[in-house]
Formats: C-alpha cells, structure tokens, sequence
C-alpha cells in the first residue's frame, strides 16, 4: 500500500451506544481520527490516525472569520459476510476535488482520501452498526488555519476525518422509513449563480440555518429552498437533493445552474430510475407546477436524497403557511423501491448490479 499512516490508539476507548435503533444521526463518535497538515511549500504532509478528542486551535485562525473551509460525507457499511464496503468513494474524491478548487484549498492527491477513510475505519471497525438505517457515517474535512485575517486563501490547513454510527437524517428509530414535512423558503436563498451552491462547504448551510429555524414554526423538518433569481424554481432541500414525481415522470432541478450540490445519492437515483425505464428528467421545476399537480391528483412523490438522508420520502409541503398534501402523506412506492435498492446495495443485501460497492481492504 502507498500510504502508512502511523497509528496512535487510544487508551481510553469509549462506551459504544446500547441501542443501534437509537442512534440518530452523528451524536456519538468513535474512538479514532484521521489528521493531516498542509504547509505552503511542502503540500499535504504527515497523515495520522489518532484518538478522537477536541483540536486546539489558534482563535485567529481565517477559518474561524472567514470560513475558508470544505467537508464531504460518506458511509461505511458491513456486509451479512462482515466485510466492509464504501459507496461509490471516486465520486467523494471527484466532488471534493471540485470543492477545493472552489474554495482555494490545495488539492489532495486523488488516492488519499480514499486511503485515509481505509486507515481510520481500520481502527474502529467495531463501531459499524449493522441494525436496519444504521451505516458508519464518515465526515472528511477540511480547514485553513493559517493566523491571519488577510481575506486571502490560508497557506497551512488541517484535513481531518470523523466517524459516526449512525442512522439516517430523518429516519424513524426502527429503520424504516416515514414521511417528512417539509417548508417552502420563498424569502430566503441558499445559492445563487456563480456562488459556492455546487460545492460543499459549511457557508452553505451556516446560511441556511435561519430558513430552517423558521420552518420549524411550521412544524417541518426542513426547507425546500427555490432558486435565487425568481424564487419560483424548486432547488434543493436543506441536507439533500430533491425528486418530484408527478405522474409517470421523475424530475429533479439540474446541475447546469451550479447552484444545487451534486449529490452521489442524487446521481445513483438517476441512474437507477433510468435502469429501471422510469422517466427521470433534470429541469427546471416551477413550484406553482408542484402545487398543480397536487391539486389535480397528479403529484405522486416528493422525497430527498443524500448520503446523510439516504432516501426520505416527503408527505407534505408547507407553502406560504398552507399545507400541500402528497400522496396522502403515505411513503410512495419510487421512494420505497429505491431505498430497498439502495440500502441493499450498500450494505451487501442486494447485488451490486450497478458496480458502485467498493470493498475495504480491512481484516473481519
Ligand atoms: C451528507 O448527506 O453527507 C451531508 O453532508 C448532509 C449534511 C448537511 C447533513
């Protein structure tokens, strides 16, 4: 193997969570991290696995006052053999790539992260629930942590990986899945033309966090963001990418504006829907179409895709303080049948009839 990132173990391993049923999302983490540096002149240098406990940092750090920072998420899964499987890595590594290229952080050799993830999975591997929803949730990041509050990119940063088993964003605690209620931002925008939308950066969500705070005065979960300009096209949803199905057609905002992240789940839904000869079209989607549709009997799904939210079917939209009904808020059988799909490739239960599993090289 290339890399050989030295290992410090823990000498205080934690307590695992009693009860993989209750997990949610990454409230608990593991023992181990991955930590490496960057200095101008000498690139990415000195990738270790250590304890997972608190980073000092120094207070005038730029990330700190300028965000100049990146994350990714992916999951591990342990397959009924009890290997180990990633999904789809290469689109991590491509979309990470993209996101540093935006934001000025120094590129990563395109085998690392993948190498790194190896390396500190290696050390928890006992912390991969394996209860129906549950995956080890893996969070790659990046930040510049030079001292200095020149608005200019950092020249040292610290790339780090956590991991937490976990269950999906907005699962119900056994697994399965439930429908969401979901609000329409028609004040707010997350992204707009030319902005950081495409990329995965915490601005994103750091500016969203007010739409989302108002929504739950409206009893829902999240926001569906609409498009910057007119605020009249559906984008995305706060954590995911959103699917509407409105009669036999699938339809989910395309990627051409750059302002919607192009998520790895959101592409496996594509390709699947296409596999499986359903029409899956990436357009512009007005939400007056969306509210026409659910008047007329037409509008058959909405759910979100997102390695954190895997597939979360919608059963209602709030807009403009009035409820619109979908499908009765009963989970749709798209959103079912991808989620079995899915769920059933990453964790082994499923053949990999697509390619996209990507087995650890990690003793049982
Ligand atoms: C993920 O799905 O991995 C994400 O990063 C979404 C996160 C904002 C919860």
């Amino acid at each position: 193997m290339k890399y050989n990132f030295p290992v410090t173990r823990t000498t205080n391993p934690k307590p695992r969570p009693q009860d993989e049923t209750k997990l949610g999302f990454a409230r608990y983490f593991t023992d181990h991290m991955f930590v490496m540096d960057y200095d101008e002149g000498i690139g990415w240098h000195d990738g270790r696995v250590v304890p997972h406990a608190p980073i000092e940092i120094e207070p005038a750090s730029c990330v700190l006052h300028y965000a100049q920072m990146m994350f990714e998420g992916m999951k591990a899964y342990r397959r009924p053999d009890g290997t180990i499987q990633l999904f789809r890595p290469d689109m991590n590594v491509k979309r990470m790539a993209r996101t540093n290229e935006r934001m000025c952080i120094p590129e990563l050799p395109d085998d690392l992260l993948t190498a790194a993830v190896e390396a500190v999975i290696n050390e928890d591997k006992d912390w991969i629930p394996t209860a129906p929803g549950t995956a080890l949730y893996i969070r790659p990041f990046i930040f510049g942590d030079e001292v200095s509050f020149s608005v200019l990119p950092a020249k040292h940063y610290r790339f780090l990986i956590i991991l937490s088993p976990t269950g999906s964003y907005y699962a119900a605690n056994d697994g399965g899945l439930s429908t969401t209620r979901i609000y329409v931002q028609d004040e707010y925008i997350r992204a707009a033309r030319g902005g950081t939308g495409y990329a995965k950066v915490g601005g994103n969500y750091g500016g969203g966090m007010r739409a989302s705070q108002d929504a739950m005065k409206y009893n829902c979960k999240d926001v569906l963001w609409l498009d910057a300009q007119e605020h009249k096209y559906v984008e995305e949803i706060g954590t995911s990418n959103a699917f509407f199905k409105i009669g036999d057609e699938v339809i989910t905002a395309s990627l051409e504006s750059g302002t919607i992240l192009p998520g790895i789940t959101r592409d496996s839904v594509i390709q699947l829907l296409k596999h499986w000869g359903v029409k899956v079209t990436e357009r512009k989607l007005s939400i007056d179409e969306v509210i026409e549709a659910s008047e007329n009997g037409t509008l058959k799904e909405i759910f979100a895709s997102g390695t954190a939210a895997v597939i979360s079917p919608i059963g209602t939209l709030n807009y403009k303080g009035t409820d619109i009904p979908v499908a009765n808020g009963k989970v749709g059988e798209t959103a079912q049948k991808l989620y079995d799909t899915l769920y059933g490739i990453q964790t082994g239960t499923v053949e990999d009839f697509m390619g996209w599993t990507y087995p650890l090289n990690i003793n049982k």
